[in-house]
């Protein structure tokens, strides 16, 4: 035991094993490397779904009929669309601002733009409306948001298009290959949710003081960002870019772990013995690398799977290969964290109606190390 576990049993630094909630929206099972939305497998969702199906079945709570899809991707489309002032403030920004920087605040200006603005804070119909509407959103703010920050104009997104296309149409300004659309819809169903993570977490605390939908998902798109988490995914392609070579992988993986580094896209809090989406996208990743001729990154991959794994037993988690994926893919190495957020907002906001629907403030304790009952002494006299 650690001095510190000692010292304070109870306590576990970054909530370690702590239970924090009771939830039906998803379960992680750490023996079986599974990941189940409401009961359903990740994996069938990802391959015989789409990532509109998943986002009903997280909001909605069921899988929807072919007739509630059709009407749920209707009211998805009618909702696509960003008001003429949001592209003005993501126009404004300084040119250095990161994609999730345009992300954050988009979704912090359209809040008030939301006919719901007002409703109630735990108005169960109100947040779903507004869930639907969040999510509606996103793949046009990511798509137009990067088309504004290389000094293009918005596109208007087109009515026959899913969250999917409508992505890789914005961001390129053409039509997307059928092989592109299917492995971005898989990516998005295999991140849209995943329990207790930080960021959905955060956007729990964040509603929980009946906050409303959109500061929650902005508190969680600022938490997702950092690189332990859907940072992550990015910085695992500079990593593999840095690497170049599969003859160079094994000397830099030896070294790297000889120094101590942390390897990005590896290591899960909750798989301790693999992400079942990193299989699932490694698989993909291969088949694409396979069909344009190009098994770089997958030798690269293999390589500092196999070390990893017998040398510290760590595996590889879903940011790895979905970062070799959306580079073969093409798209641009700065938009794959706000993906990330395209997909995980289904999850963020079917949590916030949970949180709302069964309301108690999250509010943990501190355990206090600092000085006691000290005399204060005036300003002059310090
Ligand atoms: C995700 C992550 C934060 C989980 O962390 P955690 O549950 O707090 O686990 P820890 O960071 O305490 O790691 C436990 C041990 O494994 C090591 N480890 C974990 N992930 C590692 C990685 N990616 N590379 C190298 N070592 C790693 C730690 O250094 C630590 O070793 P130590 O006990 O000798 O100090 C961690 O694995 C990580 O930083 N991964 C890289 C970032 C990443 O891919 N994030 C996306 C997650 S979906």
């Amino acid at each position: 035991m650690s001095d510190v576990a000692n010292k304070y049993p109870n306590y576990s630094p970054g909530l370690e094993g702590v239970i924090a909630g009771i939830s039906t929206i998803s379960e992680i099972d750490s023996d079986r490397s599974s990941l189940q939305y409401r009961g359903y497998d990740v994996h069938d969702l990802a391959e015989k779904g789409s990532y509109e199906e998943c986002a009903y079945l997280l909001i909605k709570g069921k899988l929807p009929t072919e007739a509630e899809l059709k009407e749920f991707n209707e009211v998805l489309i009618a909702e696509r669309e960003i008001p003429d002032y949001v592209y003005d403030i993501l126009k404004a920004l300084p040119k250095n601002a990161h994609p999730m920087d345009l992300v954050r605040t988009a979704y912090s200006a359209l809040a008030p733009s939301d006919p719901d603005y007002k409703s109630e804070p735990t108005d169960h119909e109100a947040n779903v409306r507004k869930a639907i509407r969040i999510v509606a959103k996103a793949s046009t703010i990511v798509g137009n948001g990067h088309r504004i920050r290389n000094g293009l104009s918005p596109l208007k997104p087109k009515a026959e298009h899913s969250i999917a296309q409508n992505f890789l149409y914005l961001f390129s300004g053409e039509e997307p290959k059928a092989k592109t659309v299917e492995v971005m819809d898989a990516s998005l169903c295999l991140y849209a949710e995943h329990g207790f993570n930080a960021s959905t977490f955060a956007n729990r605390v964040t509603v929980a003081t009946l906050s409303d939908l959109y500061s929650g998902v902005v508190t969680g798109i600022g938490t997702l960002r950092g690189p332990l988490h859907g940072g992550a995914n990015e910085e695992a392609m500079h990593m593999i870019l840095e690497i170049g070579s599969p003859d160079k992988a094994q000397a830099w993986i030896d070294d790297a772990i000889e120094n101590k580094k942390k390897i990005m896209g590896f290591g899960h809090r909750e798989y301790k013995k693999g992400d079942s989406r990193a299989f699932y996208m490694s698989k993909v990743a291969k088949e694409l690398g396979e069909e344009q001729g190009n098994t770089t990154f997958t030798e690269i991959a293999n390589i500092l799977e196999k070390t990893m794994a017998e040398r510290k037993n760590i595996f590889p988690n879903v940011d790895f290969p979905s970062a070799y994926a959306y580079y073969l893919l093409d798209i641009p190495i700065d938009l794959y964290t706000p993906l990330f957020v395209v997909a995980r907002l289904a999850g963020y906001t079917a949590h916030a109606i949970e949180q709302l629907d069964n309301n108690r403030l999250i509010r943990p304790k501190v355990i206090y190390e600092g000085a006691h009952n000290l005399e204060y002494v005036s300003i002059e006299n310090r």
